[in-house]
């Protein structure tokens, strides 16, 4: 069974307004200390598919995401999830919200066994459903479920990671990098979950270093350079030869 097809009902099920965007940036800047990262950005997420956020080293995916779900505050403009206006609020009530994200350097607790991470993540009632869903997803936890996360490896840290994501059962999951320090064989592993996921009434925005690899994953991309979009649009569009060097040629490496 795909991650998709136990996605759907649970996903559908909590979902509060399925027509709208997901998320919904307007003019926002941001950034640390008094120096914005970013600049004026507007970009919206649908409610369902995979949106690509790619751009070189410094360009301020990470600010994006941390602005996202509210982990920095914006100098200017709104941010709205699922319809409402969150621009002030702090991080867990997002998380109420739905809003989920898996940070660059996979997030886990690593002094915790990879059953109590999952038991932590997951609603009330729930916990031997999330736990019994991570294996099904990455049957390697299901061998690993009494081990300290941080003393795994990378590539089953961000299996982890992921798994807890859903246990969630999230309506936005925003994954930075996940591919990052990981094997090839490992980094297939983790498209294979995050294509799993596609389709189904949950919105992911994924960052990665791969850009070739997300864009041909993803329905809507965007590239972000020195913290402002430089172009929003079809993802296969932007895979294309001419529009790719355009906006990534000089930049980006993958
Ligand atoms: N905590 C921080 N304090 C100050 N500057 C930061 C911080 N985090 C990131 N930056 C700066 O913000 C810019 C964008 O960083 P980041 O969002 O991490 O980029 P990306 O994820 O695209 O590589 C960079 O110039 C970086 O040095
Ligand atoms: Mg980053």
């Amino acid at each position: 069974m795909t991650p998709s097809t136990r996605m759907t009902s649970k996903a559908a099920a909590s979902a509060g307004s399925p027509d709208g965007p997901a998320l919904q940036l307007t003019g926002v800047s941001a950034g640390y200390g008094t120096t914005p990262v970013l600049r004026d950005v507007s970009l919206t997420v649908p409610p369902g598919g995979v949106t690509a956020v790619v751009g070189p080293n410094g360009a301020g995916k990470s600010t994006l995401l941390k602005v996202i779900s509210g982990l920095l505050p914006v100098m200017a403009g709104s941010v709205e999830i699922a319809g409402a206006e969150v621009t002030r609020e702090p991080a867990e009530r997002r998380v109420d919200r739905g809003v989920c994200l898996v940070p660059e350097g996979r997030g886990v607790y690593r002094g915790l066994t990879v059953r109590e991470n999952l038991v932590m993540q997951a609603r009330r009632g729930q916990e031997d459903a999330a736990v019994g869903r991570a294996v099904e997803m990455f049957p390697v936890l299901g061998t690993r479920l009494s081990q300290q996360a941080g003393t795994m490896s990378g590539g089953e840290q961000q299996m982890l990671a992921l798994s807890a994501a859903v246990a969630r059962e999230p309506r936005l999951i925003l994954v930075d990098e996940p591919s990052l320090g990981l094997a090839p064989v490992v980094v297939d592993v983790v498209f294979e979950f995050l294509a799993g996921m596609r389709g189904d009434d949950v919105a992911l925005l994924v960052v990665d270093q791969y850009v070739h690899r997300v864009l041909a994953l993803a329905d809507q991309a965007h590239v972000l350079l020195r913290g402002a979009l430089a172009f929003s649009g079809p993802a296969a569009e932007l895979a294309e030869a001419d529009a790719f060097e355009r906006y990534l040629g000089e930049e980006v490496v993958a």
